[in-house]
């Protein structure tokens, strides 16, 4: 490591003194500079020339105490550089390349002699830097006010951006300028948003913008462990987003011991969107992984009882009576039965030989344990124990019929954002898995947050999530949580988390639908954090032929929800839709059995925020690879290589493809599939409708197999 001490480059400017560095990204592409301008923490971003991030001040505000923002002189700096290949447990490839060069400034401030580190770390796709608070006296035992990193834009750059709210990330994201986003908003908290943002210019990360030169950035944030989570508050006169922590119940920000360090903050730059989604920067920025032997931790394909309560067809409860008011002190066997309960052991096992037919690993039941009768919006805290079923739920039977019929049982654990209940009975809950063939949970955290005046994403919860994980890695249990905070990485730490939910969901196309480009937008925003839950393939559009009482419509096409098992990254990918829709389309359907969860390598052929992307996967085992292709609003004609392909190898390519009439409104199950040769030198240009896609299934054939079929 190279000492700079004080002044790798002193000039003097305008009569200030000036302590500037620079440092490149490994491909020279990306510059990152840092200087002390009176007496001000002060980084700016380029790429290719073009400013990322115009001269941005750091710092924070701590509470009882002077600011940590001015006043700053050098003490010491230097520079680094690493690379190196890692081996992924699972992802969207075997192999990832972490290499970056480092710049470590550590600040002094003689007034306070506190000490203030910032650490820089510089990629070919981007930036990560975060701030460490090295062991000292004046700085021991603090809590943080207000973090104060600015990330000032180079101009009204195109941002797809969700609202700055503290209990939900399930938004449907917004295209605009930054200068438009105030105005919209206030339309929004006047019309139907459920929350209510910090301000009226503060939104959510991964926040994803495009300039009118054409760069495409995103500012997230990485290993989000022990602080609390970072939204962006907009200054829209100059463009500059400055950092938002989530507040605790006391409207604190985080309580911090030195030796710590804050998250990484990231800014993924390039002038090609495909490099966005390729950029490995937030998984690189996490530690390697914590649990030695990951044997146990597995992709998995799953259906559920689960969108027939979402539909509103069945319910979680087994009655519509009012409980006991402790859990626990209901006697069910004399309550009247609803009638609709979706957990009965009857139709558990239905989907059990559905999932066994099929090639399903896994089977979710959700409502099958005491307590749904008043879970959401009391304020209970005793709501769930995690351990007792209903009557008409056969633990035992189900979980023997399961094990007999190769079929996995995932558990359920929805918390109603009860933590204190839920981190009372973890141990129990978990073992409870485990003593019955359980090895992964579904959590969920819905409404509200026990104790009252808590938040989803502030520090205190951030640590409840954390615990969730590491003790379920304990028990070797994979964990899939909804509504915790977005992902930052961590997985690459805690492989155990295999996926989340944290964003707008499948379940929304039944409660009103979504945008039909959410999906071209999510790869871009939510999915940089880690994989999504996001539960595909509806091939029912139109709700009411569920459940009658339900006019939601899916703006999907049949085939665009095909090709989400490969533009929606994750090791866990859930096939919602009932077992009797599927039976509808078994041509389609094949699609589905036939597409892996675990993954070789990647290529992202087109892609474009909010209006199309398209990527080919390769299996992990096998020379298979799988396409997926999804379309916003306006019709597109998508043109791809199959130059990703090994050569002299011969392949059937199955294309899963919106007819010519398909709309995501009108006419979203009018798709057509066809099976042609495809080798190393072929090339498809294939229409995607409104809200529609395509999915294509490559396998490895043989002479004999391809006999009598044409090339594409
Ligand atoms: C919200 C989750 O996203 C959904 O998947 C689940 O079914 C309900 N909560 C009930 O736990
Ligand atoms: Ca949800």
């Amino acid at each position: 490591m190279k000492k700079l001490f004080l002044s790798s480059i002193l000039f003097l400017a305008f009569g200030l003194f000036i302590q500037a560095q620079t440092i490149n990204s490994p491909d020279g592409n990306i510059s990152l500079t840092f200087e002390i301008t009176e007496g001000k923490a002060i980084y700016h971003l380029s790429y290719k020339e073009k400013p990322v991030i115009k001269p941005s001040s750091l710092g924070f505000e701590i509470k009882d105490q002077e600011p940590l923002q001015d006043g700053f002189e050098i003490r010491e700096s230097s520079t680094d550089n690493f690379d190196e290949i890692w081996e992924t447990v699972w992802g969207e490839e075997s192999k990832i390349r972490n290499q970056y060069n480092e710049l470590f400034v550590s600040l002094h401030q003689p007034s306070t002699e506190r000490i203030l580190d910032i650490r820089f770390r510089l990629f070919d796709t981007g930036l990560g830097f975060r701030y460490e608070f090295p062991l000292q006296e004046k700085l021991a035992h603090f809590v943080i006010k207000e973090e104060l990193t600015q990330f000032a834009m180079a101009g009204d750059h195109t941002a797809f951006w969700i609202p700055g709210d503290y209990d939900t990330q399930e938004y449907d994201y917004t295209e605009s300028k930054l200068s438009e986003i105030k105005g919209l908003m206030e339309k929004a908290v006047t019309g139907n948003l459920s929350q209510q943002p910090f301000s009226l210019t503060g939104v959510q990360t991964s926040l994803m913008m495009k300039t009118d030169d054409g760069l495409y950035i995103n500012l997230h944030e990485a290993a989000l462990v022990d602080y609390a989570t970072m939204h962006l508050n907009l200054d829209d006169e100059n463009f500059t987003f400055q950092s938002w922590l989530n507040p605790d119940a006391i409207g604190d920000k985080g309580y911090l011991q030195a030796p710590s360090t804050s998250p990484w903050r990231t800014v993924i730059v390039s002038d090609d969107a495909r490099d966005i989604l390729a950029s490995r920067i937030t998984y690189n920025l996490n530690e390697p992984s914590k649990i030695e032997d990951t044997s146990w931790i597995k992709p998995m394909k799953y259906i559920g009882v689960w969108w027939e309560m979402i539909t509103g067809k069945s319910s979680w409860a087994y009655t519509d009576e009012l409980p006991s008011v402790k859990l626990g002190e209901t006697d069910y066997s004399k309550v009247k039965p609803n009638g609709i309960h979706g957990a009965n052991t009857e139709n558990v096992k239905r989907y059990i030989d559905f999932a066994a037919e099929h090639g399903f690993q896994g089977v979710l039941v959700e409502g099958w344990n005491i307590g749904w009768e008043d879970w959401f919006g009391n304020s209970k805290d005793y709501v769930f124990d995690f351990v007792t079923p209903y009557p008409d739920f056969d633990l035992e039977g189900i979980r023997d019929y399961a094990k007999s019929k190769g079929v996995e049982m995932v558990m359920h654990h929805e918390t109603s954002s009860s933590v204190r209940n839920y981190e009372r009975h973890l141990d129990k809950a978990y073992q409870f898995m485990k003593d019955n063939g359980y090895n992964s949970v579904k959590s969920g955290y819905v409404g509200d947050i026990l104790p009252r005046g808590e938040n989803h994403y502030s520090q205190w919860i951030v640590n409840h999530y954390q615990h969730a994980i590491e003790k379920a890695a304990d028990y070797q249990i994979m964990v899939n949580a909804h509504e915790a905070v977005r992902p930052t990485g961590v997985s690459r730490t805690w492989p155990n988390l295999i996926a989340n939910e944290s964003a707008r969901g499948t379940e929304f196309q039944a409660f009103g639908g979504s945008k039909p480009n959410h999906v071209t937008v999510l790869p871009f925003t939510r999915l940089i954090g880690g994989p999504m839950d996001y539960t595909p393939g509806v091939f029912e559009m139109d709700i009411s032929k569920v459940n009658p009482d339900n006019n939601s419509w899916v703006n999907s096409t049949l085939t665009n929800q095909l090709a989400l098992y490969i533009t929606m990254y994750s090791p866990l990918q859930m096939a919602a839709d009932l077992p009797e829709n599927y039976e509808r389309f078994m041509d389609a359907f094949q699609f589905i059995k036939d597409v892996p969860v675990a993954w070789e390598e990647s290529r992202y052929l087109e892609a474009e925020p909010g209006y199309y992307l398209t990527i080919a996967r390769k299996e992990k085992g096998t020379n298979n690879w799988f396409v997926g292709n999804v379309n916003g609003v306006p019709e597109r004609t998508s043109e791809i290589s199959f130059d990703f392909l090994d050569s002299g190898k011969t392949y059937i390519a199955t294309i899963y493809a919106d007819d010519k009439n398909a709309h995501y409104r009108n006419n979203p199950q009018a798709y057509t599939i066809r099976k042609a040769i495809v080798t190393q030198k072929s090339k498809l240009k294939q229409k995607s409708a409104s809200g529609g896609g395509y999915a294509i299934s490559i396998m490895e054939a043989t002479k004999e197999q391809t006999k009598g079929m044409k090339k594409l």
